[in-house]
């Protein structure tokens, strides 16, 4: 089964399943592998290290598409090469319209630096710290069409310290990002897969 990637960044999210499913070997364990790397931005970092690790990259322009739809819909043909069970939306910083999330319905997870339903939408660290949060955190969820509100399936918090910048709350929530999100893939990988070859781990 073919997982592909989407950023528009560092990729450190991307980076982390990558090497979740090397040293967990999810080919062999759950029949699964990451089949391609796909960014809207040239200058995605991410893009470079996936090339770097042999993986499959494509890039999608969003800025030489007339509309949300047309962009959307060149994005899913780059995807569909790969005819992916499962899509992965890891810092891709793309609001994506109703047909696409339509088209990878079931299928289609993202991560988001907050415990949602708190703080949906940009800027999380920030705003947690301007609501006197005491936790915060990150959601592993999947994608619907309203904007970081689908159904739940991992969540980890981090504490709120005294004199946090949203940057040094950043890097404490991205780390949990980088345990969480393989986690939640790998179960999501087991429970969706009937003759999964583990037993029960
Ligand atoms: C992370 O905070 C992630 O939660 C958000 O984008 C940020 C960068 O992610 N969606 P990455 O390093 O590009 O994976």
């Amino acid at each position: 089964r073919n997982i592909v990637i989407l950023i528009s960044g560092s990729g450190s999210n991307m980076a982390a399943l990558v090497n979740a499913a090397k040293a967990e070997r999810w080919a062999e364990r759950l029949d699964a592998r990451v089949a391609a790397v796909i960014s809207n931005r040239a200058d995605a970092a991410g893009l470079e290290w996936a090339r770097a690790q042999g993986l499959a990259t494509a890039l999608v322009p969003h800025g030489e598409h007339p509309s949300r739809e047309a962009f959307d819909a060149a994005l899913m043909q780059a995807i569909d090469m790969h005819a992916p069970s499962l899509v992965l939306l890891a810092g891709f910083m793309r609001i994506l319209t109703p047909g696409f999330v339509g088209h990878y319905a079931g299928r289609l997870l993202n991560i988001h630096p907050s415990l949602l339903p708190a703080f949906a939408g940009l800027h999380t660290h920030r705003r947690a710290l301007e609501a006197g949060c005491r936790v915060a955190g990150a959601t592993v969820h999947e994608v619907t069409p309203e904007l970081d509100h689908g159904p739940i399936l991992a969540q980890a918090a981090v504490p709120v310290l005294a004199g946090d910048t949203p940057e040094a709350l950043a890097a404490r929530v991205l780390s949990q990002e980088h345990r969480i999100y393989p986690q939640a893939v790998a179960q999501w990988l087991k429970v969706t897969h009937p003759s999964s070859k583990t037993a029960c781990v």
